[in-house]
Order: structure tokens, then C-alpha cells, then sequence
């Protein structure tokens, strides 16, 4: 299949100002621009599947949550699937999710930049959008290995629906992690 332009929408909403007795505060808006990505739409379909059989090596003796997560790095010459499960630990903290060791496992190997990555939430398909997508943990380590300059931080990040109506849903760090944090 072809490359084919996805559009994402500018989401934009001004910043206000709240005066009070206690002082002034600003009420933030948000403004994402809108973002114009090629890719293959197969590609994509692909890498939602390699996502969701991924989630099957999740071990989840505690929460029997499986997620599975698959990344294609930009900086890959290969552009090589690098995938993910969820990993518990009796010690609960000492859980890892899906999507951070896919995105670790690819930092490993020396890649720095996201190009495409999707994640399956394989027990949740049929739920919301809240119910499927990445925590905030994650979100924050997309968001350290998507360049900010425009050129580069086209990178999309895909949410498996159980191809129910859609085979994914498509959306990028801005409007994943609006105002994340940065040093
Ligand atoms: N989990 C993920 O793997 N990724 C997320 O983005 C959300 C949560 C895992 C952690 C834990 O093993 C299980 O799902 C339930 O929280």
C-alpha cells in the first residue's frame, strides 16, 4: 500500500485570566498545531497486530491485564518492529508497563526517535478510549524520545480498537501529554 497524509487537527483554546482578591491566575489553554504525518495505512494495521500478539507474553499473575506494545524507531535504517509486554512483580511497584519496555527495549539497541507505536490493551478492547490508552508514565517516556522539532515529532502513536469499527485510533504525544514536561 501507499503512503497517504494523516491530518491531525489544531486543538486550540486561549489562555484566560481568573482576577481574585487572592491574586491573578491563569486559566491555560491549549494549543497544538495541526500535524500532517505520511505513512501506510498497512503499516500501521501492522504494527497494532504485532502490538496486540505482544500482549500475549504479558506476565499479569496480579492484575490478568495484558498490554502489548510494538515500535518502529525513525532512527531505525531497518525499521525493525520492536515490541513489549507488561511485566509484574509481586513487589507491585517493580511493574513495568507495555509500552516502556517496547520503548526501552528499542533505546537499547541505540534508537532515540519514535516513528510509529502502537499499544493493545487486549483485556479493554471494547471500552473507551481511557480504558485502551498509554499512562502517564509512559506517556512521559514517549514523550522523551519524540524530537520537539516539527520535522521530527511527527511521530504517531496508535491505540488498538479490537477492530470493532476502527483499526486503531491515531494520535500523536502533543495530544497525549499537552503542557508534559520538559527540562
Ligand atoms: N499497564 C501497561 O502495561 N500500560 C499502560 O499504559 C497502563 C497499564 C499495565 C500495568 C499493569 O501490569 C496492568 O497494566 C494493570 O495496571
Amino acid at each position: 500500500m501507499a503512503e497517504i497524509e494523516i491530518l491531525l487537527p489544531a486543538i486550540k483554546a486561549a489562555d484566560s485570566v481568573l482576577e481574585t482578591e487572592a491574586g491573578r491566575f491563569r486559566i491555560a489553554g491549549q494549543h497544538i498545531p495541526e500535524k500532517r504525518v505520511m505513512a501506510d495505512p498497512a503499516v500501521l494495521r501492522d504494527l497494532v497486530k504485532s502490538a496486540r500478539t505482544a500482549a500475549k507474553n504479558a506476565h499479569v499473575p496480579y492484575s490478568h491485564f495484558h498490554v502489548g506494545a510494538a515500535v518502529i524507531m525513525a532512527d531505525d535504517p531497518a525499521g525493525e518492529v520492536i515490541t513489549g509486554a507488561n511485566i509484574e512483580n509481586a513487589s507491585y511497584g517493580a511493574t513495568i508497563c507495555g509500552e516502556r519496555n517496547a520503548l526501552h527495549a528499542a533505546a537499547a539497541k541505540g534508537f532515540r526517535r519514535i516513528k510509529f507505536l502502537a499499544l493493545s490493551t487486549a483485556d479493554s478492547l471494547d471500552g473507551p478510549l481511557p480504558d485502551r490508552s498509554p499512562c502517564g508514565i509512559c506517556r512521559q517516556v514517549m514523550r522523551e524520545f519524540i524530537d520537539r522539532e516539527e520535522a521530527q515529532g511527527a511521530a504517531l502513536i496508535l491505540v488498538d480498537t479490537g477492530d470493532a469499527d476502527f483499526t486503531a485510533d491515531i494520535l500523536d504525544i502533543d495530544r497525549l501529554l499537552p503542557h508534559g514536561f520538559r527540562l
